[in-house]
């Protein structure tokens, strides 16, 4: 079974692409909803929560994990290695493969949580495998919570979109990784603020196709022909009325959120 994690909803789009690109792949998900963020807090505390979660899905089944969470990701991978016995996967690999074999110029832009961005992990990993890549990093800290919040369509939520990619206005960028896994749902707003020209990477999509490879080249993790997605089960933290509207979003369907 794949255990997936996320400090709330974002992860989701993490879940929705492994169940598209792996169907017969039993899953366990867990949103953080009741602690979320994840992204403003200290290193410290995200590596604390990462642990509890990764020892509920280990507990609850899962025989991989994997970090659906930039944040978490950025600061908690070495430490869930170390302690669980089981292959951790991270998003951050998948994305930055992504973004190096997609960008034509070599100057990447990175929108992402405070801690993410602070933590270096993008620059540090583009810059490791192509060191002449110019990187532009910027903290987007506010979109999480309007993502939870499910303001998504909101005249506010575009406002605050177009004040943070002017950041970017004079990088000529030509690839933006959407370093957060909640920033897919923001994607139809992103692209035409950043500009059609610019690629935007998703790190919930590279992660499902990297996951898929991994399974592929892994005797260990075989696919069950009667297995059905909607035997997958969802649990969260706390139970919102928004998390119930913005999972139905994700998923184009009713998804029974289930309480830990
Ligand atoms: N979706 C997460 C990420 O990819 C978490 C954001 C948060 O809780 O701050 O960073």
């Amino acid at each position: 079974m794949i255990g997936i994690f996320d400090s709330g909803v974002g992860g989701m789009t993490v879940a929705r692409a492994v169940e598209q690109l792996l169907p017969g792949h039993p899953l366990l998900y867990l949103g953080d909803i009741a602690r979320t963020p994840y992204g403003t807090k200290s290193a410290q505390t995200i590596i604390d929560y990462s642990v509890e979660n990764t020892r509920f899905l280990v507990q609850n089944g899962a025989k991989i994990v994997v970090i659906a969470c930039n944040s978490a990701s950025s600061v908690a991978t070495d430490r869930l290695r170390q302690e669980f016995n089981i292959p951790i996967i991270e998003v951050i690999t998948p994305a930055v493969q992504q973004a190096i074999s997609k960008s034509l110029t070599g100057r990447i832009g990175i929108i992402g949580t405070r801690a993410t961005i602070r933590s270096g992990i993008y620059e540090a990993k583009i810059r490791e495998q192509s060191p002449e890549y110019k990187v532009f990093s910027k903290a987007c800290p506010l979109l999480v919570s309007l993502v939870e919040e499910g303001w998504i369509g909101k005249r506010e939520t575009k406002m605050i979109l177009r004040r943070y990619l002017h950041n970017f206005k004079n990088q000529q960028i030509d690839t933006l990784v959407l370093g957060c896994t909640h920033y897919p749902l923001l994607k139809h707003l992103i692209q035409p603020r950043i500009g059609k020209k610019v690629t935007l990477i998703d790190s919930s999509a590279a992660t499902a196709l990297f996951l898929k490879n991994y399974l592929e080249n892994n005797g260990d993790f075989q696919p069950s022909e009667s297995h059905d997605p909607g035997q997958n089960r969802y649990f969260v933290t706390d139970l919102t009325e928004t998390a119930e509207h913005i999972v139905t979003k994700i998923f184009g369907r009713k998804i029974d959120l289930l309480t830990t």
